[in-house]
């Protein structure tokens, strides 16, 4: 996939990308877009789980908005999971980006540290670099998007400030802004109960399972973003990779529309 132009189908992918979150920023979030074959071919869910406590979380507008049911109903269960098992640790969550899922996570865990790691500047050349000679992603998708989100904030202090704004606890929030794993050193005696990774690349998510599984405490989760997602290929290899050092992890992927995958240790 090593071209030399970004073919028609970066340009259509980033271009309608950049609608919908020029939309998001301009609504604050109130209006989403989700454009074609950016998370597959997306259709209305019409079936959702019987059991409805989203209002008790505010969360009844994400699901009807944001599209991306099972993702965020998979949040919102895994919270109750970590709530009735008493588990311990806080929350983290590598790729921010606009802050979609933060201030969901931000509602769902109200009295737990939320660190937020993210360059808020975008894709790091670092990592592009490697998705193109590993043939995963191609170095224009990443340039693309890049250009898009600085179009969208002048300074990752923008960016952040947009993210902290849409966080009804932003005094639980911790803002590790810069490149993951650097932005986790002096991290290393914390302990998790919930990681969302989500930074696409097979670097940062190998790196971000090496960092949060050994931290994560019994009967705690990892989410990792975009494991079946055809765009982004790197990210089983980093799944594989990772368990060449822990051993086999306790995997169950998810229908969500990046094609979750579940991490989950075992309680005591
Ligand atoms: C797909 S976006 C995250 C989307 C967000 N979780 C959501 O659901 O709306 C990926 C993010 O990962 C960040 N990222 C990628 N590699 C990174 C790295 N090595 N260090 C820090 N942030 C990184 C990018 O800056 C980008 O904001």
């Amino acid at each position: 996939m090593n071209e030399e132009k970004p073919s028609l189908r970066h340009r259509l992918f980033y271009g309608s990308l950049a609608l919908h979150q020029l939309l998001a920023k301009r609504f604050k979030g109130s209006v989403r877009f989700i454009p074609d074959g950016y998370l597959g071919d997306h259709k209305v869910v019409t079936q959702r789980m019987a059991y409805d406590t989203a209002d008790a979380h505010n969360l009844s507008a994400a699901y009807d908005n944001q599209a991306d049911y099972v993702r965020y109903r998979t949040f919102e269960l895994v919270a109750q999971e970590i709530a009735a098992h008493g588990v311990a640790g806080d929350i983290a969550e590598a790729g921010v980006d606009y802050g979609d899922c933060t201030w969901i996570l931000n509602e769902l865990f109200p009295d737990r540290t939320l660190y937020l790691y993210d360059t808020f500047r975008g894709f790091d050349a670092r990592d592009v670099a490697y998705e193109s000679e590993h043939e995963y992603t191609s170095e224009h998708f990443y340039e693309s998007a890049n250009y898009f989100l600085r179009e969208s904030f002048q300074t990752a202090e923008d960016q952040m400030a947009y993210v902290r704004g849409r966080l009804k606890y932003p005094e639980k929030a911790v803002f590790r802004q810069g490149y993951f794993p650097e932005t986790a050193v002096g991290e290393e005696g914390n302990t998790f109960a919930f990681a969302s990774l989500d930074m696409d690349l097979y670097q940062p998510i190998l790196n971000g399972i090496l960092f949060f599984y050994p931290r994560l405490a019994p009967g705690g989760y990892i989410m990792i973003h975009d494991y079946n997602h055809r765009e982004f290929k790197g990210i089983k290899d980093a799944v594989k990779e990772a368990e060449k050092t822990l051993g086999p992890l306790a995997k169950l992927p998810l229908p969500d529309q990046g094609g979750s995958l579940v991490i989950h240790k075992a309680g005591t």
